[in-house]
């Protein structure tokens, strides 16, 4: 979910209708703005895309210069109008949106029946404004608790009572001059103006209007007036923060002619792939001159005597972690396992010395991933020297929660992503992996330096490569999107490191075109999946020429073939052999086996695209799914 807030001089519905167009990858099941207009709450609401939205509110001239805002993405009651955000209470005098989860919510909300509330909603969000206005109402004017802090002080006894993950924006129509923010588990950034303040669960939202920005920690909440922002912690003490500038590249927010962010991600990847090999390649590594190849700055308490590395992510990043296994046992020679963080957090592994752990996530806000790395933490507290919790993050957004959680951060420069199929921010953590299985190499001396320089200059090839395939495959991969007009089943086969791009072609597939598809190692075909196999499931086999296992893929994809299913290479290979077996191929440049996945992957992110865009989806905001999902 991604929810926005204002309180300064300006109207304040446009600003946060514009703030949730920029968070609408954040969740788009349904969306509500909350505004105090003429001493009451004005709450409109609307089922489905933000656009329902803007309908609604078109031509109503709001002068309220205070409001808040939610796009959702529906954890708790289906995607209906009542259930979305804004909640307010019985007597609809505080309204509020959440992103999280409230996990006590059963019990506050029977709990708050009985003293005669009345809800409106299936939501967990909705026991918040209620808890709030009971607060208020206990807090007697002549308490002891001043005028000016009651609003404060009714939301922070408020988030003392719940249980789970949330980031909140409140707003009451008593307290017209005042909007409260908490977080707890999930993101909220603050945007200072000059008399005017945002809040936001990310800063695409913000940064239209100011690049300074304050990242609340969680057990925080803020108090915004027209005059300032104050910050306290949940026992209610006051801290002083101050934020800092962002550096933002407006471009990377606009689709810039293409008709979908996600073509336009696409097509940045040769440029996000060399920024990342320009800063952390080193220019002054010579075979002979003692300085590590890569510059990624890690302390030796975090990289010496390495036994084995954990690598916690999901959906995409969980992909990127198993090319990154490939790495770290191949090149570095360290046993590495990689877990969904999902599954992580309930049945972790038994604790294993000298381990490091690391957390892949390009929104960096991934409540599972997060979830994951702090039990690790937690669990590896007062433990001896060799057990000491080592944590590393990988993410494109170094000012994102992971960034706060963890101690060390390889930022894979490729900036905020708005499709909702990640595909330049998976390229990019290919090359950090690169990275980090290169200068663990070196400092475990576990490859020659004649053999680090063969995969340096592999590696700088890569971004014009990646050009090569973009510029002589999309035209012809949007035709062969036709042929899949009805297409309900694929299979993607891959082995050895293009096992993960196998699975990445198949989840691309899925998440997009809403087609069936799943991706297996093409030696476990035989072993069940062939059962599936006929004319009417085509088969995408990833066969890089010269690798060891290619001469294996092919005679497997052949099987498949003997089912009848249409086969489709992604090979370098034109000729020959390749010719019978497959009957389309989308030619990459023949590239060593170790770097392959990052131009193999292209095809099949085209292939993903072209089909779903053919048959007429929202490519960049697929149905179900979210950009970040701040929820376990
Ligand atoms: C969501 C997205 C996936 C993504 C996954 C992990 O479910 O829809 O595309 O791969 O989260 O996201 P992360 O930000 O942790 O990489």
């Amino acid at each position: 979910c991604g929810i926005v807030g204002y309180i300064g001089t300006q109207a304040a519905s446009e600003i946060l209708l514009a703030g949730l167009e920029k968070l609408e990858y954040r969740g788009y099941d349904s969306a509500g703005v909350a505004t105090v207009r003429e001493g009451d709450i004005h709450c409109i609401r609307a089922k489905g895309k933000l656009q329902n939205l803007r309908d609604k509110l078109a031509g109503d001239e709001n002068p309220a210069q205070i409001g808040i805002g939610h796009t959702r993405w529906a954890t708790h009651g289906k995607p209906e109008e009542y259930n979305a955000h804004p909640h307010t209470d019985t007597a609809r005098r505080v309204a509020v949106v959440q992103n999280g989860i409230v996990e006590n919510y059963r019990e506050l909300r029977e709990e708050l029946k009985s003293r005669g509330h009345e809800f409106r909603s299936d939501t967990d969000t909705e026991v918040i404004p209620h808890l709030i206005a009971e607060f208020l109402s206990l807090l007697p004017s002549n308490s002891a608790v001043s005028p000016h802090s009651r609003f404060l002080e009714a939301v922070r006894q408020a988030v003392n009572k719940l249980e789970g993950a949330f980031a909140i924006a409140v707003i009451s129509a008593d307290f017209p001059d005042e909007l409260i923010v908490a977080r707890q588990q999930a993101p909220l950034a603050i945007g200072f103006g000059s008399g005017e303040f945002f809040c936001a669960s990310d800063t695409p939202a913000i940064v239209p209007h100011t690049r300074a920005v304050l990242s609340l920690e969680n057990g925080e909440l803020a108090r915004l007036t027209p005059l300032g922002v104050e910050v306290y912690n949940f026992a209610g003490d006051r801290l002083k923060k101050t934020p800092r500038t962002l550096n933002w590249n407006p471009i990377l927010v606009e689709k810039q002619g293409f008709r979908h962010f996600m073509l336009k991600e696409i097509y940045e990847q040769p440029g996000v792939v060399r920024t990342c090999l320009e800063a952390y390649f080193n220019d002054d590594w010579t075979a002979s001159n003692e300085q590590s190849p890569i510059k990624l700055d890690l302390p030796t308490e975090l990289c010496a005597d390495l036994e084995h590395i954990q690598i916690l992510a999901c959906g995409t990043s969980w992909h990127a972690g198993l090319v990154g296994k490939y790495l770290l046992e191949q090149l570095a020679g360290i046993t590495t396992t990689v877990h969904y963080a999902s599954e992580f957090r309930y049945a972790p592994p038994p604790l294993t010395a000298h381990t490091l752990t690391i957390g892949v996530t390009q929104s960096g806000e991934t409540a599972d991933t997060l979830a994951a790395l702090s039990m690790e933490q937690t669990r590896r507290l007062g433990k001896s020297a060799e057990f000491k919790a080592r944590l590393l993050g990988i993410t494109n957004r170094p000012e994102s929660s992971l960034g706060q959680l963890v101690s060390h951060l390889i930022d894979t420069h490729a900036g905020i992503e708005i499709g909702v199929a990640a595909t330049k921010t998976f390229s990019a953590q290919l090359v950090a992996f690169y990275c980090l299985a290169l200068e663990l190499a070196y400092r475990r001396k576990s490859l020659s330096t004649k053999a680090i320089e063969k995969i340096l200059d592999g590696l700088r090839l890569l971004p014009a490569q990646i050009e090569m395939v973009l510029e002589s495959q999309e035209r012809y991969i949007e035709e062969l999107a036709h042929d899949f007009a009805e297409t309900q089943d694929f299979i993607f086969l891959g082995r050895g490191i293009n096992y993960p791009i196998a699975l990445e072609g198949a989840l691309k597939l899925k998440e997009i075109s809403y087609i069936h598809a799943e991706g297996y190692p093409a030696g476990e075909m035989k072993h069940g999946p062939i059962a599936l196999l006929d004319a009417k499931v085509p088969v995408v086999a990833i066969a890089m020429p010269g690798s060891l296992v290619y001469e294996k893929v092919i005679s497997n994809a052949q099987e498949a073939k003997a089912r009848d299913s249409r086969l489709i290479g992604v090979t370098a290979a034109n000729e020959g052999e390749e010719s019978d077996v497959f009957d389309q191929i989308l030619p990459v440049p023949l590239v060593d086996e170790l770097l392959s996945p990052i131009v193999t992957v292209i095809p099949l992110q085209l292939l993903a695209y072209h089909i779903a865009s053919r048959r007429g989806l929202d490519v960049d905001q697929p149905r179900n799914l979210a950009k970040s999902v701040t929820v376990e």
